[in-house]
């Protein structure tokens, strides 16, 4: 439930519908307490005794200068460790250490977050020195750790020191008291994984990731960054808090590309936007008075010079509206967001292409000029802006904008299409085919016909090995922010065999990976599937810098819903919808989310030749059902006319529907 003093709407919401229970409540990734504690020791050395009892209510001692454990709570977690002391003497002292890969188990230094070095011990450890007090003990906030799977404890000194009761009281997600409380949910089986739960829990993953990104507002990474060894996480990250950031253990800040992915996540499985508002508005506030251009990340960050970013802040304005309905919201930032629209349309030369000059982005290489991703955000950005118009009444504005997306579209094509491979180019004089605009350019509708669609679906997979795509922008490198868009345009462009196929391989790699935390996902890896993700981008070859838990890395999510069972909002709050399954191989699948206006739910199932769909929508809403499958469609057990490929038009309320040969 949530605290009612946050967010009273949601409140209300929570007390009258949430998310069915069934057998997918097994599968939540989600502890069932905000004060966890660890589930298994992973390593213990040198003189130590009775370690295991840590684990039932015992107290554990290190005997001897040196001597270790290593706790594993089992899943990703953050927050303040505590404990009890119970032995202690005038020089006991003890050392914290904490990683979320267990490759970096270390005693002498914990993975990195305050900033990458190629020694991958920046951020050292935690020191307790003394003298040590008996009795319960918590660790400083401001060097609160945001994530980790595995906590370190060392004695730095001769004389023995006994403590029990370890536990990390989780810091984000702080509005939600039971953070398996979620308003949607996911279940289906996949017979073709070895873990026939594989996309039931990927869809938790992803939701449980970005619960481990929405932190409190006073706890952002410290810039500029606190001097090696060290790190501190009590930094201001924006207007006003709980906020959305990029990661769990870093950068810690609000980063607006990543959110593309990780809020349509959010509105599937908590649908606890204020999150993404706090985040929206930040950037808002943050816009250059003078150029009005948008930060590309937010404080203490602030990074400027991104045109893609600037693009991204404006799309998730769409979808933040498109979810929340908070139209007094979208009221207050209008005037900054059509700025912002113009601060990009000035960019548009003589090609009638928009040329970046604002390089920066999500880590690709070679940025600038006509570049095609940028383009095809653009793109998207005009076509939401004519429906975020419609509130203001402002037609002029709105057939501008719908003129501008049509003459884009135009230019895109003619200049980046490639025929002879099948692919969009990376701008005007390239042949490299990038994997971001190629997948942008299906779902936001930039191809002309369902063939060339299907030729880009072609060609991406051409990039892929076991693991997943490798970026031909970022060689080397498997981006699952990318490859978020990428499953999208495999669904998008009708191929749903390939786009399950890259779901298993690349979301399978990363969910069940020893290398990482088995619980949320990676913010990126290497072609060989190592951690050292952009390595020679940026991260100084350092392998333990690399986040395990990003939001951005959650397409998946949102995609089981939107795609596989089908259901999507395609107006605010859901007041239309529409339901249009891919069966993608699976013979189920289950599940739904809320809005404001209420409950939205499918249920369907192939057995033989026939198709049932059951279907729950709020009262007063309307939508279009597309079948999946063709044959006597009956409604509520009555048969009704239609043709093949024809879809019902239905208003609010409960159905069951079935498809008969
Ligand atoms: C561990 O420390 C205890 C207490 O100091 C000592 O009695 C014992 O011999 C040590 N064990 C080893 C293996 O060093
Ligand atoms: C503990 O061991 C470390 C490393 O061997 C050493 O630097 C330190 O002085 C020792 N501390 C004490 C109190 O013996
Ligand atoms: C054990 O830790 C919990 C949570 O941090 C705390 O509430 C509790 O008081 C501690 N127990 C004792 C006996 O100190
Ligand atoms: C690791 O590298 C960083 C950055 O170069 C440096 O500040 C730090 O002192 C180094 N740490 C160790 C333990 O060498
Ligand atoms: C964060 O903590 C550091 C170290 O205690 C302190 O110097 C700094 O002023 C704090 N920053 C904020 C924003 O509170
Ligand atoms: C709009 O942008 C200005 C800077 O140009 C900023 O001061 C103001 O807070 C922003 N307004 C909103 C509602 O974000
Ligand atoms: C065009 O794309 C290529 C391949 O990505 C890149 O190397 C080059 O720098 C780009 N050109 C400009 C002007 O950015
Ligand atoms: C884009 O603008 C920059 C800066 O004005 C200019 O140097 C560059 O030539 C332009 N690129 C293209 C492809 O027109
Ligand atoms: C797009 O539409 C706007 C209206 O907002 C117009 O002022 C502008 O010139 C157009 N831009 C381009 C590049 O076509
Ligand atoms: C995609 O664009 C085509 C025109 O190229 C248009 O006919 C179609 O309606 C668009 N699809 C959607 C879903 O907007
Ligand atoms: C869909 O993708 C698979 C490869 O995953 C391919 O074998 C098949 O031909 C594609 N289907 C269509 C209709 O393009
Ligand atoms: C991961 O599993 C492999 C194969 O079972 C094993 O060799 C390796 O030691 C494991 N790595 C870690 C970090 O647990």
């Amino acid at each position: 439930m949530y605290l009612c003093s946050l967010l009273v709407l949601s409140c209300a919401i929570s007390a009258w519908s949430i998310a069915p229970k069934g057998p997918w409540d097994a599968l939540i990734y989600a502890p069932e307490t905000r004060t966890v504690r660890p589930r298994a020791i992973r390593e213990v050395k040198g003189n130590v005794s009775s370690s295991s009892a840590l684990l039932t209510g015992g107290s554990a001692a290190l005997m001897s200068n040196g001597s270790w454990l290593t706790l594993d709570f089992g899943i990703e977690v953050g927050g303040l460790i505590s404990m009890n002391f119970d032995v202690v003497t005038s020089s006991s002292a003890v050392a914290l250490s904490f990683t979320e890969s267990p490759l970096f188990i270390n005693p002498l230094t914990s993975d990195d977050s305050a900033m990458s070095a190629s020694n991958m011990s920046y951020d050292g450890v935690l020191h307790v020195p003394p003298p040590i007090s008996l009795g319960f003990w918590t660790q400083p906030s401001v060097m609160m750790r945001g994530g980790f799977r595995f906590l370190t404890i060392v004695s730095n000194s001769d004389a023995p020191v006994a403590f029990s009761n370890v536990t990390c009281a989780l810091s984000f997600m702080p509005q939600m008291e039971d953070l398996r409380d979620y308003t949607g949910y996911f279940y289906a089986l996949d017979p073709e994984f070895y873990d026939v739960d594989f996309l039931t829990k990927i869809w938790y993953s992803g939701a449980y990731t970005v619960q481990t990104d929405t932190v409190p507002v006073n706890t952002g990474r410290q810039v500029p960054f606190v001097s090696s060894p060290g790190w501190a996480n009590n930094a201001t990250l924006g207007v006003a808090g709980p906020i959305i950031v990029d990661g769990a253990k870093r950068d810690r800040a609000v980063w607006p590309g990543d959110m593309g992915i990780a809020v349509p996540t959010q509105f599937v499985s908590t649908n606890d936007l204020v999150a993404t508002k706090n985040a929206l508005s930040t950037m808002f506030a943050g816009m250059n008075p003078e150029t009005g251009a948008l930060p590309e990340s937010g404080p203490p960050l602030s990074q400027q010079g991104s045109d893609t970013y600037h693009a991204w802040t404006l799309i998730g304005t769409y979808n933040y509206y498109l979810y929340s309905g908070d139209l007094a919201w979208l009221t207050n930032v209008w005037a900054n967001y059509t700025k912002a629209v113009q601060f990009l349309e000035r960019k548009v030369d003589s090609s009638g292409l928009l040329n970046v000059t604002g390089l920066r982005d999500w880590g690709r290489l070679g940025q600038g000029g006509h570049n095609a991703e940028a383009n095809a955000l653009l793109y998207k950005v005009w076509t939401n802006s004519i429906s975020l118009a419609g509130p203001f009444s402002d037609f002029a504005l709105a057939s501008a904008w719908s003129r501008n997306a049509s003459a884009l579209k135009e230019r895109f094509n003619e200049v980046f299409w490639l025929p002879s491979r099948g692919l969009y180019r990376d701008n005007d004089t390239t042949t490299l085919c990038p994997q971001d605009a190629n997948s942008l350019a299906v779902i936001f509708n930039l191809t002309t016909s369902n063939t060339q669609a299907a030729a880009v679906s072609q060609g991406l997979a051409q990039n892929w090995n076991d693991l997943g795509p490798i970026a031909p922008e970022l060689p080397d490198t498997i981006s699952p922010f990318i490859s978020g868009f990428e499953l999208q345009a495999h669904f998008e462009s009708g191929n749903d065999t390939r786009a399950m196929d890259l779901l298993r391989r690349e979301w399978g790699y990363m969910l069940y990976s020893n290398l990482s935390v088995q619980s949320t996902l990676l913010e990126g890896f290497t072609a060989n599937g190592s951690l050292y993700y952009r390595s020679y981008q940026g991260y100084n070859y350092d392998p333990s810098y690399t986040s395990h838990a990003h939001g951005w890395s959650t397409g998946p999510t949102s995609a089981l819903t939107f795609y596989v069972l089908g259901l999507t909002v395609t107006s605010p709050q859901g007041a239309t919808w529409s339901v249009a399954p891919h069966l993608s191989g699976l013979s189920s699948a289950e599940g739904g989310f809320e809005t404001l206006l209420g409950w939205f739910g499918v249920k369907w199932s192939v057995s033989g030749s026939t198709f049932n769909l059951s279907l729950e929508t709020p009262a007063g809403t309307r939508g279009v059902v597309s079948l999946p499958t063709t044959g006597t469609v009956f409604v509520n057990k009555e048969q009704i006319e239609t043709q093949p490929e024809m879809a019902l038009e239905l208003m609010g309320g409960s159905y069951v529907i079935s498809v008969r040969d």
